[in-house]
């Protein structure tokens, strides 16, 4: 089977097709176009040129994944395609097209939560599930620890009670000049860095108080921008580390998604302290259109959802 996925949630217009066949995926081609040139001067993603984004690129990009994975769009067999959560313009892009494909090819449509496919995506590199199970999901517009019963039966059991931990590293990377998306820069400046700053640990899931304190530590002008994001990236760790102590034992089953999950130091840090934390392919980290070809797989087949 060759599924389709279409990713236009928010600023990246993401194309995936990925093969499955007696159970073993095969990602045929996973392409992203990003938008970052176009928001940097507003600091920040605007809606009305994110969703012009994706329709100025949408069938170029259909047309070159077509290419690079050698097949004819006549190979499809299913598409998936975001519908929820995102931004509604955006998110109309991707959903019109998935419609037109799909009533021209005559092949189904499957309609794909945004966040399911970021828990699954672990999935795509064949780690076996375990149940009961933890997610933890930390990407830019969220940030909670779900637990699974069975796969159809779950609770948010923590969510931030503020700002996403990727709003964290975004507004304290505007702070610092750097540009939008500021997650994967941060990485970058901290790497190999010791901190030498002590840690600040917030007592509940919350990343404005952070936020706030760096913010303040960058205009006070007199602490090295590696110091600021070495303190940063550990701290945020130590909070991830305190809030899955408190719910789940060394060897609970967790499985990570979401952008943040694309940082190796955050991934080290847990993978040390968890025996049994799974994480996406570091390519499927961030959002992308195979983990929405693949959710709508599982929709698809009924198997894992
Ligand atoms: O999952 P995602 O691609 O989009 C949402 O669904 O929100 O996550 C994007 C977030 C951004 O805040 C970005 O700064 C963060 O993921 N991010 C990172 C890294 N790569 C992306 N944060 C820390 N380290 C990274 N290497
Ligand atoms: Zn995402």
């Amino acid at each position: 089977m060759i599924i389709l996925g279409i990713e236009t949630s928010c600023d990246d217009t993401c194309i995936g097709i990925l093969k499955i066949t007696n159970n073993q995926k095969h990602i045929l081609v996973n392409l992203k176009e990003n938008q970052d040139t176009l928001h940097a001067k507003y600091g920040g993603i605007v809606p009305e040129v994110a969703a012009r984004g994706h329709l100025y690129i949408i069938d170029i990009l259909f047309q070159h994944a077509l290419k690079f994975a050698n097949i004819s769009a006549e190979d499809i067999d299913l598409i998936g395609v975001t519908t929820t959560p995102g931004l509604i313009g955006s998110l109309l892009i991707g959903i019109n097209f998935a419609k037109g494909l799909s009533i021209a090819l005559n092949i189904p449509i499957i309609y794909v939560n945004h966040i399911e496919s970021h828990i699954l995506s672990s999935f795509i590199s064949d780690i076996p599930i375990i149940l009961p199970m933890y997610s933890l999901l930390i990407s830019g517009g969220h940030t909670s620890l779900i637990y699974y019963e069975n796969l159809n039966n779950y609770k948010i059991i923590e969510n931030t009670h503020d700002d996403a931990i990727g709003e964290l590293f975004d507004k304290v990377g505007r702070e610092m000049n750097l540009p939008f998306p500021a997650g994967k820069h941060i990485e970058q400046i901290a790497l190999n860095h010791h901190n030498t700053l002590p840690l600040i640990i917030p007592s509940i899931l919350s990343f404005s108080g952070l936020k706030t304190h760096f913010i303040r530590m960058i205009r006070e002008n007199k602490y090295h921008p590696e110091d600021i994001a070495q303190n940063l990236q550990m701290s945020v760790c130590a909070l991830l580390h305190k809030i899955l102590k408190k719910h789940c034992k060394f060897e609970s089953f967790i499985v990570a998604g979401g952008g943040v999950t694309a940082n190796k130091y955050i991934r080290e840090f847990l993978t040390t302290h968890w025996s049994n934390i799974h994480f996406p392919h570091i390519d499927l980290s961030t959002d992308n259109g195979v983990m929405i070809a693949y959710t709508a797989y599982c929709q698809h087949i009924k198997k894992i959802l």
